[in-house]
Order: C-alpha cells, then structure tokens, then sequence
C-alpha cells in the first residue's frame, strides 16, 4: 500500500434498514419510489445495482449520499446515522461536475483544500491519483480541454483524493462511447482493487454490474425492491475480454437479465398515480 492511501482499519459499513422513499409531487400527488428495504454493504464490498429505468436506483443512492432523507427507516455508515452527505462518502455523478475555471489539478486538490490540508501533502495525493487515472500529462489543463472521458476520470481522481471510505457511482461511465466505457471499467476495478473502498455503483447495465461488482443487486420497477441479491466470484487475475467469456460469466449475466425482465414485466405493487 503506497504513502498515500494510509492504512486504516477495515472501516466503509453502510446499512440500510427499513429504508424506503415516498416523493410528494407539485401537485400532492405521492410517489413510492422505494419499498421498505433492508441492505448491509461489508467494508471493502463492490456492490452493484442494475434495474429498470425509473425503479429508485438514483434514489437509494442518493439518500445514502445524504443528499435525500429517506421518509421510512434508516441509514447508518460504520454504525453512525446518515443525515446529510459527509467527507467520509464521496460520490461520482454522471456528468463530470469539475469546476470549469479550475485546472485539472485544482479541481482534483478542492476537497483538501477545503479541508485546510497543507499544500505539499494535498499536492502529493493529487499527483498520485492523477497519474493513477492516467491524467498526469493533463493537470494543468482546463478541463474543457479534455475529452468526456478525461473528465469522468477526472472526477473520480477528485473523488479519491478526498479518500472517502465509500464511492457512489450513479451510472458514471453511461454517457462514454463503449471503449471509453470498457476502458474506465478496468481502471475503475484496478483502482478498486489497490484501496478496498466500499463501492455503491449504480447502473442500467447488465454486463457492466456481473463484470465489476463482488455482489449484484436487481431492483423491481417502482416501488423499487430489491428482488435479487447475487454474490459474484469469478475469482481475480482475468483480464476484461477473457472474464466475459466465461462460462460463469455468461451464466451470471444471463441470471441478472433475467431478474431485470421479470422486474420489469411484474406489474407495479402500487398503481402508478
Ligand atoms: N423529486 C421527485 N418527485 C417526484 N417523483 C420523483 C422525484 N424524483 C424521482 N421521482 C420518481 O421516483 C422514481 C424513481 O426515480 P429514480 O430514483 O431517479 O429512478 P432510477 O434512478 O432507477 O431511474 C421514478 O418514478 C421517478 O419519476
Ligand atoms: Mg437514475
């Protein structure tokens, strides 16, 4: 383990019990976006959810990032109530949120210095993760001068730099073409693998969820539930192209599919307004 991500105890637990979401329109109109739900995520797990689009993927997260109370039950991490975002869960969204007037190297280093972390040491933790997303070449750059998938890269050096124990992804690699997208998956998993953070990772993509995830959750439509909840041990050392053809690659993907169809052909538990 390098100086830079010090070791800690294994520390990352978040628990969901109870946990549900009911959104109350403009128009007082209400909306169970998730059912009652009870989830425990280890330290260190890689846990993705896949469901149909509009099922409360985006909300769970959320409430778990901090940014959305949820209205039944509640969410702890390593023991301690969520009640709004902290340092300790730091979130990766689907469009890069860099600040435009900041170089690369600024926005990586904002958490810190935000935080009052001597220059020399922020410094150092930002040119680690920059070169581990392969922007070392670029952190004097605007970011406007970097294509979407620097950006995104970008945005999860920033993320990292902040050294949170846990990283929320909500579809973060869903706006890259497919070999950006392949691309940030294996640096995403090698990244992953070097600190053992806890990753929530969000997305509509099957393939995406069996090939990155240690464990797959499928959500039903709305009122999301989760009706699926499958270990992924594939075992380590295979490289992209060679892990999606296995066998049990196949047959776990084809499993996932599976549940994500029957979710999304069960009619809704509550009607829809
Ligand atoms: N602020 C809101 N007000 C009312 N309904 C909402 C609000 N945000 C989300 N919803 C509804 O809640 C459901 C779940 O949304 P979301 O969590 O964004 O789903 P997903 O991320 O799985 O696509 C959807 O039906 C959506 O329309
Ligand atoms: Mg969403």
């Amino acid at each position: 383990m390098s100086a830079v991500t010090a070791a800690h105890p294994p520390s990352g637990a978040v628990a969901l019990s109870g946990v549900g979401k009911t959104y109350v329109t403009d128009s007082g109109t209400s909306v169970e976006a998730v059912a009652p739900t009870d989830l425990s995520i280890a330290p260190g797990e890689f846990v993705c959810v896949v469901g149909p689009s509009g099922c409360g993927k985006s909300t769970v997260m959320d409430m778990v990032a901090g940014f959305l109370a949820p209205t039944a039950g509640r969410i702890t991490v390593d023991g301690r109530p969520v009640t709004g975002p902290g340092a300790e869960r730091g979130v990766v969204f689907q469009q890069p949120n860099l600040l435009p007037w900041l170089t690369v190297r600024a926005n990586v280093e904002l958490g810190p210095r935000l935080r009052g972390v001597p220059a020399a040491v922020r410094r150092a933790r930002a040119e680690h993760f920059l070169a581990l997303v392969g922007l070392e070449q670029f952190a004097d750059r605007k970011p406007y001068e970097l294509s979407g998938g620097m950006q995104q890269r970008c945005q999860i050096a920033r993320v990292l730099t902040n050294d949170p124990e846990i990283i929320l992804m909500d579809e973060p690699f869903g706006a890259l073409d497919a070999l950006t997208r392949e691309r940030m998956q294996n640096e995403l998993l090698a990244i992953w693998r070097e600190g053992r953070k806890t990753v929530l990772f969000i997305t509509h993509d099957v393939d995406e969820a069996v090939f990155l995830g240690t464990r797959v959750l499928v959500m039903s439509a709305r009122p999301g539930r989760v009706v699926l909840d499958l270990p992924v041990q594939l075992g380590g050392g295979w490289a992209g192209a060679e892990l999606r053809s296995l066998p049990q690659f196949v047959q776990l993907r084809d499993r996932v599919g599976a549940a994500i169809t029957a979710a999304h052909d069960a009619p809704p538990a509550t009607p829809a307004p």
